[in-house]
């Protein structure tokens, strides 16, 4: 990746590393799952077999696959059914949810609520992105579905690593107080899209993915990768303004993001893909 990312340099970045504490590892299937379409070739049986390797993730995929999100009239028992109705790159954005799911997951127990929280903005945000790349005529909705699901990976690092103060964090952001990025960088000095950002170097993503990550609250700072970043961003905004998950704010003017002037909305395009975003946001997977 170039040596500045967010606006900052990388001196400033390696301060940043300095002071996450550990970075977890990529989960190994996850890893094997995006190495697979680098390759022209790769079939839906290489992805069956990497999945079944791991028997409690290929539960966790098909209880995605058969949440309301994918609206499937009949439920879907195998990874290989799965494959042949959604396609392979949708099974793939699923099976990278489902693998940092189980990274970021606390011990066995169920899930709290700010993990809960995250996770309906993440499904959200994705969901929202894919049809903003749709609307904009993104060559990759795909793509952009897995941006929006992994924009906030670097809150869950945050979490992990610093349990306490991230939760006073989260509680200042829920009474709307202040937002993650200001809290962040009073506390930290530094965001949860840098540390996004690091996550995403570390984790070998491409380039597209790593800069949407870590630009998703400055698409401009992205540089050819803006408008991957804008439509993470702007999804982002929606799920704000729709109240999915922390951070909630019905007055945020979608029209005035830079995003939208980014991607060239105008507010009947804004409010149109709006009401497509929210009718789509059905039960979020668990
Ligand atoms: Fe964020
Ligand atoms: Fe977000």
């Amino acid at each position: 990746m170039a040596t500045t990312i967010n606006g900052q340099s990388l001196l400033n970045m390696k301060a940043v590393s300095a002071r996450t504490g550990d970075l977890p590892p990529i989960p190994a299937i996850a890893l094997q799952a995006l190495q697979l379409t680098k390759e022209p070739n790769a079939s839906a049986r290489q992805l069956e077999s990497i999945i079944a390797r791991d028997q409690a993730l290929s539960a966790r995929i098909l209880r995605i696959v058969n949440s309301a999100m994918y609206g499937l009239r009949r439920e879907v028992s195998t990874i290989a059914h799965a494959v042949a109705v959604l396609g392979m790159e949708t099974l793939r954005s699923i099976l990278m949810a489902a693998s940092v799911q189980q990274v970021f997951q606390s011990g066995g127990r169920g899930q709290d609520l700010t993990s809960k929280l995250i996770s309906d903005h993440s499904w959200g945000a994705a969901i929202a992105a894919r049809i903003i790349a749709r609307r904009t005529r993104y060559e990759a909705p795909e793509e952009a579905f897995l941006a929006g699901l992994m924009h906030d990976i670097g809150k869950l690092v945050l979490k992990k690593n610093f349990a306490d103060q991230y939760l006073n964090i989260v509680s200042e952001v829920y009474r709307g107080d202040t937002s993650f990025d200001d809290a962040e960088m009073v506390f930290f000095g530094f965001t949860h899209a840098q540390v996004g950002a690091l996550v995403s170097e570390k984790w070998n993503f491409p380039p597209q993915l790593a800069f949407a990550i870590g630009c998703h609250h400055n698409p401009e700072a992205a540089g050819k990768y803006t408008k991957l970043a804008s439509i993470v961003s702007l999804s982002d905004a929606f799920m704000i303004f729709l109240e999915v998950g922390i951070r909630k704010n019905k007055q945020l003017h979608l029209e005035k993001e830079r995003a939208t002037e980014f991607l060239r909305l105008d507010p009947v395009a804004v409010s149109a893909i709006l009401d497509e975003v929210r009718a789509s946001l059905t039960r979020m997977p668990e």
